[in-house]
């Protein structure tokens, strides 16, 4: 019993180092390991790059397909407003806007948008929205509006027209 709850102490030490974060409570350090998982390792496609450039046209292309498929989770503005449901999801939804996210390289975003991750509620795209689509909605997500200035999904607020 006791064995086991030295090697579980050993184990924690040996991740905290690992990551180099400084000894803190044990929610905030497993959710750190959480994180550090999925960017160092889950997360394929880190060196992929992005084919679409940025442009005006290429924003404005990402902000229709993010806004077709992935606004009614993440809003239209990538931060979730108006999503009723964001913060009560196991993992939370988060700000695509945040630094968290945006420390994804191009390559690890189409990776996510493309397989999903399971087993939270982030769908896969695959064989629902082209490549191009994909690329161009990570252009979007590199320039998002600030949080609210675009309103509600329209899902949501019941306006025929507000996409
Ligand atoms: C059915 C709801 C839903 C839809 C639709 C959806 N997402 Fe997500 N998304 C989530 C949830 C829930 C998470 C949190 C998952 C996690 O952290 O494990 C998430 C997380 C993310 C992340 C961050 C991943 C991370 O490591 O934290 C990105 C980037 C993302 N979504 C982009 C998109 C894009 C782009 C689309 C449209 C192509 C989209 N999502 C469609 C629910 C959704």
């Amino acid at each position: 019993m006791q064995r086991y709850g030295i090697s579980a102490l050993l184990g924690y030490m040996a991740l905290t180092a690992l990551i180099g974060c400084k000894v803190s409570p044990p929610g905030r350090a497993e959710a750190t390991i959480v994180q550090w998982t999925k960017h160092t390792v889950t997360v394929g496609g880190a060196h992929d790059t992005n084919p679409v450039p940025s442009s005006a046209d290429s924003i404005e292309a990402g902000k229709q397909a993010f806004g077709f498929y992935c606004v009614v989770c993440h809003g239209r503005d990538g931060q979730n407003t108006g999503v009723p449901f964001a913060k009560s999801m196991s993992p939370p939804i988060p700000s695509l806007a945040s630094r968290q996210i945006q420390q994804y390289s191009d390559g690890q975003l189409k990776w996510i948008i493309e397989n999903g991750l399971a087993p939270s509620g982030m769908p896969a795209s695959r064989g629902i929205l082209s490549d191009d689509d994909m690329w161009a909605i990570i252009v979007y997500l590199r320039h998002l509006p600030p949080e609210g200035s675009l309103g509600e999904p329209a899902v949501y607020s019941g306006e025929e027209n507000a996409k």
